[in-house]
């Protein structure tokens, strides 16, 4: 029988990578806090229906999504983004917060992508979402914020993109106008820009594979109307006053068919591929897609943290992950009565761990053990050290030797004295 494997283009986890993963989180989350927003945790599983009405045209919905019945015959699917999920759960409260409201997520989607570096089957997102207020300050708070996740890492070599591709009747203009334009080079194009040039005439300009084509092609901001040139003009404004280095990108149109006025993403190349690390943009009609008659107004953006972590990785830049701080050896059976006293009143920190060598056989097992998991200190107990209530502390790299009394070593573990 051969041995059973993950599925594939998906990822495990294990240390020391899910160590770093971790302090990534709570640095992201971290960031989304001090900024007033608040975490929402929504099910893996939608009914699929929720999906659906972002646009049967996206390649996400059309072709990627993890879709099965249940038991019942009810159609689920596994969530391939957060922000029709968030917009569901916000329709869903009773009691509504006062708008706006700021929420933050972290966590899984799927989608069904051919796996490669960089993207998988399961990926895993980070993301905010503003809901109910349509002011071009929220899209720059958006935009500032998602900026800031990659800069406070130390990551500079960002493009930050920006669009916007006006209402539905901006855009409804400016489709009549494309359509002229694309009719007569239909042939030229790749296959699937054919499908999507009468389904959803936009996405042909962001085609990976006809870009370079389309290089005359007909913009997006020219044919916006007052009010939508209006909010853009001011977004750009904010963006130079908040010195967010950006670019117009004429082309960009996002992958999702839900998006409205401004849309955005941040890219970085890795080895001269372009990368795209995070998008978003405002979404004011998505809402009242879910639930008519609603005027819900939205911006977000979800940034994908195994890129994150790729890039970060290839830049040098990963934060390191604590070292195991104490190792404690306790190497007879009566050493190991006294750990057990010792367990509640050591309060170890989460930067400077300690772990207990329960089955260690002598000193030198112990310390063998140390150095192959990297501990920095251990701390042995034997018979000599608890007739003499006093136990030793080594420091793995200097192999300096203090001898401490049992109370001490909860203030070595609090940082309060160094070996
Ligand atoms: P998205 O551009 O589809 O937008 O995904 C955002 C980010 O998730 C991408 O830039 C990428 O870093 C990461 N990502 C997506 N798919 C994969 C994959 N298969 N493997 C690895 N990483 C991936 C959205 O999902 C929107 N919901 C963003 C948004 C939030 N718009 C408004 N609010």
């Amino acid at each position: 029988m051969s041995r059973i494997q993950r599925p594939r283009g998906m990822q495990d986890f294990i240390p020391p990578t899910s160590d770093i993963m971790e302090i990534l989180v709570n640095r992201i989350a971290d960031l989304f806090r001090s900024y007033g927003y608040r975490k929402i945790d929504t099910p893996i599983l939608e009914h699929t229906e929720l999906f659906m009405r972002l646009g049967e045209t996206t390649d996400v919905v059309q072709k990627e999504m993890y879709t099965f019945m249940d038991r019942k015959g009810r159609s689920l699917t596994l969530r391939p983004e957060l922000t029709a999920p968030v917009v569901r759960a916000y329709l869903e409260l009773k009691e509504k917060p006062p708008l706006p409201v700021r929420y933050y997520y972290v966590g899984p989607i799927f989608r069904y992508e051919r796996p490669q570096r960089g993207r998988y089957r399961q990926a895993h997102q980070f993301g905010i979402e503003v809901l109910g207020d349509d002011k071009p300050e929220i899209d720059l708070e958006v935009i500032y914020l998602a900026y800031r996740v990659y800069s406070e890492l130390g990551l500079s070599e960002l493009e930050v993109s920006v669009n916007s591709i006006g209402c539905p009747q901006c855009r409804h203009r400016f489709r009549d106008v494309l359509l002229k334009y694309l009719q007569p080079m239909r042939e030229q194009l790749c296959n699937d820009c054919k499908v999507r040039i009468d389904k959803n005439p936009l996405r042909v300009l962001d085609c990976k594979v006809d870009r370079d084509k389309l290089s005359d092609a007909p913009r997006p901001i020219d044919y916006l109307c007052d009010e939508c040139r209006e909010h853009f003009q001011r977004l750009l404004e904010l963006l130079n006053k908040a010195g967010i280095p950006y670019q117009i990108d004429h082309k960009l149109v996002r992958g999702l068919d839900y998006y409205n006025r401004t849309v955005f993403e941040i890219r970085t190349q890795i080895n001269s591929r372009v990368l795209d690390l995070a998008g978003g943009g405002r979404y004011d009609y998505l809402a009242s897609e879910l639930e008519p008659k609603v005027n819900l107004p939205g911006c977000g953006f979800a940034g994908g943290l195994e890129r994150l972590y790729m890039l970060l990785e290839e830049s040098g830049k990963l934060p390191e992950a604590p070292e195991i701080f104490l190792l404690i050896a306790p190497l007879t059976p009566t050493a190991k009565d006294k750990v057990v006293e010792l367990l509640n009143k050591l309060k170890p920190e989460r930067s400077r761990p300690l772990t207990i060598h329960w089955s260690a056989r002598s000193l030198k097992s112990a310390l063998k053990y140390a150095d192959r998991i990297n501990a920095l200190n251990v701390a042995f107990i034997g018979q000599p050290e608890l007739e003499a209530k006093r136990l030793k502390v080594r420091d793995m790299r200097t192999g300096k030797q203090v001898e401490l009394e049992f109370d001490e070593l909860r203030t070595l573990l609090e940082g309060g004295s160094e070996l």
